[in-house]
C-alpha cells in the first residue's frame, strides 16, 4: 500500500485566464513507507507545483492525491492533520526564519501543533543532533551562523515535529558540496531513526544519485522517467533530452569508457567511481 500518491492529476495556472498555464498532466506516483526518493527536472518542469499538491496547499484540476489511501479532497477530510503528517520545506526555507534565537526557531513548529512545552526541549535537543549540530547552537542568533548552518537549522524545525512524510524542495539550492553532505546526511539520519519517507526536488543530478533510493524524472509537466538511479542513469540520452545533466563522476567514467577502457560507466555514486578507477590505476582493467 503506497502512503502517497497521485492518480492522473492536472494542474493548470491561471485558468480562464489569457495567462493559462498546464504545469502538470497525468501524473500518477506514489510513495512507499521508508522510501527515500529523488525528483528530477529543469527549471519549469512542475517540480514545485506537485509537492505542493501532495499536503493539500494546491488543488488538482483533475485527479485524485491519497495519503493513507484516503483522498485528501474528500468531503470532511481534515487537511491540517494531513499538513503536520506530510511536511514540506520550501526553497530557500532560511528565508522564513526570523527568530531570536536558533531554540525558538526550531521550537515554531512545536508550537505550531500545540505540542505540551514540557517535551519541547527533549525534542528540540533531538533535532538538533540530528542535523549534526551542537546544543551550544540554541541559545545563537540564526542570522550569525553561516549558510550551511542556518539551512541545517531550518531542516531541524522542520523534522522537529517529525512528519511522516518530508517533501524537500531543493534542500541543497546554493550550499557548497560540504553545505550539501552535510543536509544529506542529515535527511538519512532523520530517515532511519524516524522510519520516515522522504522525497528531494533537486535539479542536482549528482546529489539525488548518490542518495535516493528512487528516481523521478519530470519534464514540461510529464514523469517522463522513473527507477532506481541506476536504471535512470544507464539511459542517460533519454535523461541528456529533458536537459537535465547526468551525474559528473557518471560522465567522467563515461569518458574513460570512450577512450578504450573497460571501466563499468553505469556508476553514479562518488564511493563507486573512486573504487571503480582505483582498480583501473591499480591495472585490474584492462583496457581493450
Ligand atoms: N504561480 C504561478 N502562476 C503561473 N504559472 C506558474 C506559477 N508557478 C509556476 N508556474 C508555471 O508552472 C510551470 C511549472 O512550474 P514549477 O512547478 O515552479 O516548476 P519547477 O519547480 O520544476 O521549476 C512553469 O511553466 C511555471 O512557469
Ligand atoms: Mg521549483
Amino acid at each position: 500500500m503506497a502512503l502517497l500518491r497521485t492518480e492522473n492529476v492536472d494542474y493548470v495556472y491561471g485558468a480562464g485566464t489569457p495567462f493559462v498555464q498546464t504545469a502538470l498532466a497525468q501524473i500518477s506516483f506514489s510513495l512507499e513507507k521508508n522510501e527515500f526518493a529523488g525528483m528530477v527536472g529543469a527549471t519549469g518542469s512542475g517540480k514545485s507545483t506537485l509537492i505542493k499538491l501532495l499536503n493539500g496547499l494546491l488543488r488538482p484540476k483533475n485527479g485524485r492525491v491519497f495519503f493513507q489511501e484516503q483522498d485528501i479532497w474528500k468531503k470532511g477530510y481534515d487537511l491540517q492533520a494531513l499538513r503536520f503528517s506530510v511536511g514540506l520545506s520550501f526553497q530557500y526555507p532560511e528565508h522564513q526564519i526570523f527568530s531570536d534565537t536558533v531554540r525558538e526557531d526550531i521550537a515554531y513548529g512545536l508550537k505550531n501543533q500545540g505540542i505540551s512545552e514540557d517535551l519541547w526541549d527533549e525534542k528540540i535537543r533531538e533535532a538538533i543532533e540530528i542535523v549534526g549540530l551542537d546544543e551550544s547552537y540554541l541559545s545563537k542568533s540564526p542570522f550569525r551562523l553561516s549558510g550551511g548552518e542556518i539551512r541545517r537549522v531550518a531542516l531541524a524545525g522542520t523534522m522537529v515535529v517529525k512528519p511522516q512524510v518530508l517533501v524537500l524542495d531543493e534542500p541543497t539550492a546554493g550550499l557548497d558540496p560540504i553545505g550539501r553532505k552535510m543536509v544529506y546526511h542529515a535527511l538519512k539520519r532523520f530517515q532511519k531513526e524516524s522510519e520516515s519517507t522522504i522525497l528531494v526536488v533537486s535539479h542536482s543530478m549528482d546529489d539525488v544519485a548518490e542518495y535516493a533510493d528512487s528516481l523521478i524524472v519530470m519534464d514540461h509537466g510529464k514523469i517522463v522517467d522513473k527507477g532506481t538511479p541506476a536504471q535512470i542513469f544507464a539511459n542517460t540520452a533519454n535523461l541528456e533530452k529533458t536537459g537535465l545533466a547526468v551525474p559528473e563522476v557518471t560522465r567522467l567514467l563515461k569518458k574513460i569508457k570512450t577512450a578504450g577502457f573497460s571501466v563499468q560507466d553505469t556508476i553514479y555514486t562518488m564511493e563507486d567511481a573512486k573504487n571503480e578507477l582505483l582498480k583501473l590505476l591499480k591495472g585490474e582493467v584492462k583496457d581493450e
